[in-house]
């Protein structure tokens, strides 16, 4: 039995922050939006639950409930923000509707001595309009700051708090220990969240569901499907079926990386799949980038297909879904985090194979996944690698896909990512002062024109390459990486001299929005 913290979500865009801070305390947590079925919130493992912030006003008519279930459990409760109004509400006190939004950075001076709260002042993260007037009966004022004369309040009896403030954000510099301190001290967890235990639990959910029977699992190289197959792996042996698609639009060396890296692990059980042929006559004459990403997607449900008959009687499939998308599609957001999935599911694995799905990642977050696929030995160079698409070096090779193109945009690559990685930049890193160093995802595009250049006496008339590299961390916004001009010197001079075809290279200097992180 792991034990539980619940987080109900009133739809702050801080919430999942909040269960990785939890994670983060090797806690288990799990979201459920708060209007979920009573009967789905609380089991016999949740020590404590945590109310997230939300956008509305807790006076409004119709504003969002705290469920009966959860105030008359004996559980410990915290609530964030709205999650404070809401409990203030709902148990007697009093919420003024605010005049003014208060936000950003605010100091809060701790009153009373309470298990929850670090003693003296502390810098913390305000984002709230209403606030408290008058706490409910049997609760006590913890701590005031200049503009909230109630920014924590509790009843340490009853176990249960609220935070005018956000304690999950970086902002709040002690909030990590804050939230610690509520799963940990107050709830009573143990602390038992660890790769080691996820793993077991995990292995022991796939024997359950499985059972006897076979299961392909499909990697492509990235880290949630290598992860997912070697849990699966772990728990059946020799019933999971591994298989790898080379499509002939993989970088230089990835094919050979991928055995390498599942040969511990699988042995000769890796069927690897040379469809680079077929993949490539499907593209062949074909420039639009809407229409690769369809052939590409259709060409991989055909060998889906022709493998799964080769094995013979297949029920499940294997799958990296992750919780980012558990969460996003099972409340506030949903049709956002659904349009956004079925874009980059293009290349991955098709939904209309009438396989039952196995998700050993459902619960994890990128970082825990990052953390089993450590423990579980994996090589850390699988682990930490950057994205890269489903389609592959099809939407990097702009215009017309060739053999001959794919090399030169190869090459290219190969040189960029290498060079990146001797000047340490092929991670992303933050400087003392808070700035993103290095890069989230780097590589080079094949651009369909071609320029006149000189080289010794005599004229080109060759290929360019560009290189794209960019800081972000949710890949939804991202800016151009500030990359030394030394570096990108050395890069295009190696390009141009390495590569025959190629007689000019450019740094695309745009951010996301208003571009795209890659060009088609
Ligand atoms: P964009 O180009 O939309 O990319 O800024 C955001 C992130 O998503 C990756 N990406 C894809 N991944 N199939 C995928 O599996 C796709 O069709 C696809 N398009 C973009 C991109 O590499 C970046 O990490």
């Amino acid at each position: 039995m792991i034990d539980k913290i619940l987080i109900l979500d009133f739809g702050s865009q801080y919430t999942q922050l909040i269960a990785r801070r939890v994670r983060e305390a090797h806690v288990y947590s799990e979201i459920k939006p708060w209007n979920a079925a009573e009967t789905d919130l609380l089991d016999t493992e949740t020590r404590g639950v945590i109310l997230s912030g939300g956008p509305l006003s807790v006076v409004a008519p119709d504003a969002p409930k705290i469920p009966a279930a959860i105030l008359q459990s004996n559980l410990p409760i915290l609530g964030i923000c709205y999650g404070m109004q809401a409990l203030t509400v709902q148990l007697g006190g009093e919420v003024a509707p605010a005049q003014e939004r208060e936000y950003g950075l605010a100091t809060i001076q701790a009153l009373v001595p309470n298990p929850l709260l670090p003693e003296g002042e502390l810098t913390v993260w305000m984002s709230h309009g209403d606030r408290i007037k008058r706490q409910p009966a049997g609760w006590q004022v913890l701590a005031r700051s200049a503009n909230s004369p109630i920014a924590a309040i509790g009843n340490l009896e009853q176990r249960r708090y609220g935070l005018q403030f956000h304690p999950e954000v970086r902002h709040t510099p002690q909030g990590a220990l804050i939230l610690q301190r509520f799963v940990i001290d107050i709830c009573g967890c143990k602390g038992d969240w660890t790769p080691a235990s996820i793993i077991a639990q995990s292995i022991a959910s796939i024997q359950q569901q499985v059972g006897e029977a076979k299961v392909l699992s499909a990697v492509s190289g990235g880290v949630d499907s290598s992860v997912a197959t070697a849990l699966a792996q772990r728990a059946l042996g020799e019933q999971v079926y591994s298989v790898f698609i080379d499509t002939g639009l993989l970088r230089k060396g990835e094919r050979h990386q991928v055995e390498t890296a599942f040969h511990p692990l699988l042995g000769e059980r890796l069927m690897v799949v040379d469809a680079s042929e077929r993949f490539l006559s499907a593209l062949q004459g074909v420039t639009d980038p809407e229409t690769k990403r369809k052939i590409i997607g259709e060409t991989f449900i055909r060998e889906f297909e022709a493998t799964a008959r080769q094995i013979g009687q297949i029920d499940f499939l294997v799958q990296g879904t992750i919780y980012p998308d558990v969460v996003e599609s099972q409340g506030i957001g949903a049709s956002q985090a659904q349009r956004i999935k079925s874009h980059h599911n293009v290349g991955g694995l098709p939904s209309d194979l009438h396989f039952k799905l196995v998700e050993p990642l459902r619960l994890l977050f990128k970082d825990e996944v990052r953390a089993v696929g450590e423990a579980l030995g994996l090589p850390h160079s699988l682990i930490w690698r950057q994205p890269f698409p489903g389609p592959g070096l099809a939407v990097r090779c702009l215009g017309e896909i060739t053999h001959e193109r794919l090399d030169t945009l190869r090459e290219a690559d190969a040189i960029f990512t290498q060079e990146l990685e001797q000047a340490g930049l092929l991670q992303l890193q933050e400087d003392p002062s808070g700035k993103l160093q290095g890069t989230s995802q780097a590589f080079a595009v094949l651009l369909p024109i071609k320029t006149v250049g000189v080289m010794g006496d005599q004229r080109s008339y060759q290929e360019v390459v560009a290189l794209r590299a960019v800081t972000t961390t949710d890949f939804m916004t991202a800016d151009w990486a500030r990359l030394p001009q030394e570096f990108l010197a050395r890069v295009a001079n190696r390009i141009v001299n390495e590569i025959p075809r190629v007689n000019r290279v450019v740094y695309d200097i745009t951010s996301k929005p208003p571009a795209t992180i890659e060009w088609e």
